[in-house]
């Protein structure tokens, strides 16, 4: 019986690179969907990139594009990695489209017929100077709990509090630095808390047609009844300026990026059904009868597990059969980062030559079917890939085929020895391995299989019978036996390394392997060609060049340094900039940040300055500097007393810190600096 199967990845953020990261699902999905299709099943692939929302608006406006130029070049850049990494989607698409919009619309509707929308006030965070409604994560202030300063709106880095943005002290837009200031608006709520009953029972239940599996991992599940005991209706309406689909019937009002993001998976979808004539209701109708899974990340189950099911329930539509969670990708053991380098992306990988199968394979013989977390050890993905890919599974191949060649005319002997057996044997439980994403434990069957043809290819030793007379036909029949095994192996692995089965099926001149090969054995006769060589090895020195290309320096990027307003030179020279040297530093006391400087700037008396310098400097280090200070600022008073100027400073948003300015050895107090 053919399966009809819809699966889809996450849509990633069109604001940033594809990383390691995020391959860890895409090639998880593709790997289990390239099972699917070669066991014969209807299976479809679609994805697309998550287009909407105040990030990517405020990222186009940062690099002075229109969100859709950005989200254009994104979209370019994402097909470009996830091909490079052989992620074969039936269809990339965009949430940016008319049929995301139409489904949208669709939901909507239906859900406004259905009642299950409401509007309420809501009192939100307003940033007065970019005129807008702050989400969350563009808050900053101190901790309540802790004091942290520069914290974002929800939860503490430093104490780990978790918090409301209201509570938060001083708070600051992190768009403009403004203070933000609470203001009323009107939402539109989706009514979840009416869903529990639903979603309980959904929870729980295992669909018809895919073998008794339930909906969700137990992990989730366990998640779910937690978040199942306190059910809140979710704000489903964002407030213009926002980059999205305006809600129908509410001019300013958007539908918030997490309503129409997974409605992306129906739109993607519905855009290969025009191609492909396939019936979307086939797919997407409540009496459907295809499977639908949806692979995503841990942190997004809450998105997949409570809302979507509840949306598609309330509106008419099949909820999905499962949704199939994975964890979070660590290199060497700690969460990636750009400092350290271990923030790879996947452009940087494939640029410095690595072989995108090396990592789909380190991949895979990591994955399982848990929210567990995987870890890239970059020792072990060396010390893995050199020695089962190459050192196991390659080796078989280039340790046999060319007696084939010089001595048989290319021809194979018979291939049906019983030895063979357990390699044919073992092809249901390898599936059922790749059915139930434990890839692990296939890889695990697949390189016992090529243990036992490496051990029977050292025993019979071809390289010697070939020096024997009169071994010829033992000598065929092993080669022979060991290109069999290769071709299992092959097929077994190919959801994994589908580039390489191509070249495998080219040199044994097979047709595309199906999984129904492994049961016809290659006939008496068959005809090989050439062989030439697979899979290069890792060298270890490539790695550290790998991880030196990824080390982000914490200079500001071109795409964050925006110039100021221009001035003219007068403008410029009403500002009179002079050296100064700091006779005296020392710290105030009651000020955080501030150091009081004496600085010598040529005249009578030196002046009196309070600098926001306390966290970078020592003060006993500055006393006899040279720097440079703004001579002709007015004085201000301040609570610790007054300031007779303003000493110069480098500094950036992104840190690392605060940077004194100071003059070339040789310059004195009070000269004029233009
Ligand atoms: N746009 C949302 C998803 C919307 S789906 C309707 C999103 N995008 S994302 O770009 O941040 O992440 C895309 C997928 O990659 C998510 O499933 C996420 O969990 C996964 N990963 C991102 N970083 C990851 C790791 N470091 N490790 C493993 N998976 C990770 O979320
Ligand atoms: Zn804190």
């Amino acid at each position: 019986m053919t399966r009809k199967i819809l699966v889809t990845s996450a849509l990633p953020y069109a604001n940033g690179a594809i990383h390691l990261g995020h391959l860890v699902e895409y090639i998880q999905t593709d790997i289990w969907v390239r099972f699917q299709k070669m066991s014969g099943n209807a299976c479809w692939y679609v994805c697309a990139d998550d287009t909407h929302g105040t990030p990517v608006m405020l990222r186009a406006e940062k690099d002075g594009l229109t969100p859709e130029a950005l989200i254009a070049r994104v979209h370019g850049e994402h097909a470009r990695d996830f091909s490079g990494f052989y992620v074969a989607f039936d269809n990339f698409y965009s949430t940016h489209s008319s049929e995301t919009r139409e489904c949208v619309e669709e939901i909507y509707a239906r859900l406004m017929a259905a009642g299950a929308i409401d509007k309420r006030d809501v009192e939100q965070y307003y940033d007065p100077v970019k005129r807008m409604f702050l989400p969350d994560r563009f808050i900053k202030g101190e901790c309540p709990k802790c004091g942290a300063k520069d914290q974002y709106g929800d939860n503490c880095e430093s104490c780990g509090a978790a918090y409301t943005p209201n509570e938060l002290k001083n708070p600051y837009s992190a768009v403009s630095g403004a203070r933000p200031e609470l203001r009323t608006s009107e939402h539109y709520f989706f009514k979840l808390g009416a869903c529990a009953d639903f979603l309980k029972a959904w929870t729980s239940s295992a669909p018809e047609g895919a073998g008794g599996r339930r909906r969700l991992q137990p992990e989730a599940a366990n998640k779910m009844r937690e978040w199942l005991d306190s059910l809140d209706d979710w704000d489903i309406s964002r407030d213009a300026p926002y980059f999205g689909f305006e809600i129908p019937g509410a001019p300013g009002k958007y539908f918030y990026v997490w309503l129409d993001a997974p409605i992306g998976y129906m739109g993607s979808f519905k855009n290969l059904c025009a191609r492909e004539g396939i019936d979307f209701d086939d797919y997407w109708g409540r009496d459907s009868d295809a499977e639908l899974y949806h692979f995503i990340g841990k942190d997004i189950l809450y998105f997949h597990a409570l809302f979507w099911p509840a949306v598609l329930e309330r509106a008419g539509f099949r909820t999905p059969s499962g949704v199939c969670a994975h964890g979070f990708l660590t290199v060497d053991g700690a969460k990636m980062s750009k400092s350290r380098g271990t923030f790879i992306t996947a452009e940087s990988y494939l640029a410095l030559g690595f072989d995108p199968e090396w990592l789909r394979y380190y991949y895979a013989a990591k994955l399982n079917a848990t929210m567990g977390d995987i870890d890239l050890s970059l020792e072990d993905f060396v010390a893995r890939v050199n020695s089962d890919l190459v050192g196991k599974y390659v080796n078989i191949a280039s340790r046999c085929a060319g007696f084939i060649g010089k001595k048989f005319g290319g021809r194979l002997a018979r291939t049906d020895a019983a030895w063979l057996g357990e390699f044919r044997d073992a092809a249901p439980r390898i599936a059922a391995a790749y059915e139930q994403r434990e890839f692990g434990r296939a890889v695990r069957e697949i390189m016992a299989l090529a243990d036992a043809a490496n051990v029977f290819v050292n025993d019979r030793k071809p390289w010697e019978l070939v020096r024997q007379a009169g071994r010829e036909a033992e000598l065929h029949a092993v080669c022979s036996e060991a290109i069999e095994a290769f071709r299992l192996l092959t097929l077994y692995l190919k959801p994994v390394l589908p580039k390489l089965a191509e070249a495998v099926e080219g040199f044994l001149c097979v047709a595309p392997l199906l999984w129904s090969d492994a049961e016809a054995p290659l006939p008496e006769g068959h005809a090989i060609g050439a062989y030439s060589h697979l899979m290069k090895r890792v060298e270890s020195a490539r790695i550290d060049a790998l991880v030196e290309a990824n080390k982000e320096s914490l200079a500001p990027t071109a795409a964050h340094v925006q110039v100021g307003e221009e001035i003219s030179i007068d403008d410029f020279m009403k500002v009179d900039l002079r050296v100064a040297r700091i006779v005296d530093a020392a710290r105030v006391e009651g000020a955080e940040k501030l150091l009081r400087l004496v600085l010598d700037v040529g005249e009578a008396k030196p002046r009196q300055v309070f600098a926001g310098i306390k966290s970078a400097y020592d003060p006993a280090r500055l006393v006899g500097r040279m720097t440079a200070m703004v001579a002709n600022l007015a004085p201000r008073k301040m609570k610790f007393g007054l300031s007779e100027g303003m000493v110069l400073a480098a500094s950036s948003e992104e840190g690392p810190g605060i940077f004194l300015l100071s003059p070339d050895d040789g310059a004195l107090p009070g000269m004029r600096i233009k």
